[in-house]
């Protein structure tokens, strides 16, 4: 079976390194809005009988969304085999419970509404924190892949002497085997989120490692608050200026700007969501994870 790579706009970086990865071809197609602000979306490639690859990081989706889907349904209906969206960063995952009463459960109408779409969903490091997978809140497979190993390799090439600082307790067995395989100690802060942007943090027993370089490690990076926290707390304690690492540097507003500002010595991100920052290159576990398909 042919295997043909599209791009959402956006994620044509990423979309032609699976493509070359995988010797697919690569799917042409016209998205745009009417003057009305309406969707537009025509395809080009002939896709019968192929198996096709749909590359749409999820970042801001509320915008992408309905585009999306409407691309996924004229696939539908051009009569695919197979339909597989790749998004990197999955989007509405992180509302996952009724924290107050009356709130949406978003992460699971989402879900349920994306698939109907597809045929089987690629992610990487989606936001589990209070489910223990995918198939609670998805109707079709989902392929998860983790960038632990890559975040690892790239403290290990990168920084001298690291300790890895996780931002809550949910976090600390991603942190720790993170720590194990770059051979570097970790610390988990105390964190308490009071709101969107307010976030509170406390650091214990960082006064042994002043000679070490704090790199805070994240899987997402939104408002910047939980790592601006930290670095407040690292320059109080006199510590070295700190690297923060995030799988998906979302970057809300002035985010990233407001981390540099706060002491950040880097910033850098996986190229799950396209950034200047992106230094971890999350294209060959991707194309792994459709080559076991
Ligand atoms: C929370 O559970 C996540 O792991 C991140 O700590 C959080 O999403 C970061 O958000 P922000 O950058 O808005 O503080």
């Amino acid at each position: 079976m042919k295997t043909i790579v599209f791009s959402y706009p956006g994620n044509e970086l990423l979309a032609t390194k699976i493509r070359e990865g995988l010797a697919a071809d690569e799917g042409q197609l016209v998205m745009r809005h009417f003057p009305d602000g309406e969707s537009y979306v025509q395809l080009i490639s002939d896709v019968a009988d192929k198996a096709v690859i749909v590359v749409a990081t999820l970042h801001r989706p509320d915008d992408k969304f309905l585009p999306l889907v409407f691309l996924l349904q004229l696939l539908k209906e051009s009569h695919v085999k197979k339909i597989t969206l790749v998004s990197p960063y999955l989007a509405y995952m992180r509302q996952d419970k009724k924290f107050k009463a009356g709130e949406a459960v978003t992460s699971t109408y989402f879900a349920a509404l994306l698939s109907g779409f597809i045929d089987q969903l690629i992610t990487i490091d989606p936001h589990l924190h209070r489910r223990s997978s995918m198939a609670e809140i998805y109707a079709v497979p989902c392929i998860v892949e983790h960038a632990a190993p890559l975040v690892s390799e790239w403290i290990r090439n990168s920084v001298i002497a690291p300790v890895l600082i996780g931002p809550d307790s949910e976090s600390e067995q991603w942190v720790s085997s993170v720590a194990k395989d770059a051979n570097a100690p970790y610390l988990v802060l105390d964190k308490q989120r009071m709101g969107d942007r307010e976030v509170s943090v406390s650091i214990p027993n960082v006064a042994k490692f002043k000679s070490y370089t704090p790199v805070l490690i994240d899987d997402i990076i939104s408002t910047a608050r939980t790592m601006i926290a930290a670095l407040q707390h690292f320059k109080k304690a006199e510590m070295q200026k700190p690297i923060c690492v995030g799988v998906h540097g979302v970057f809300s507003g002035s985010a990233f700007e407001e981390l540099v500002e706060a002491g950040a010595s880097r910033v850098v991100t996986s190229n799950s969501i396209p950034h200047a920052s992106n230094q971890i290159d999350l294209a060959p576990l991707i194309i792994k994870a459709l080559q076991r398909t």
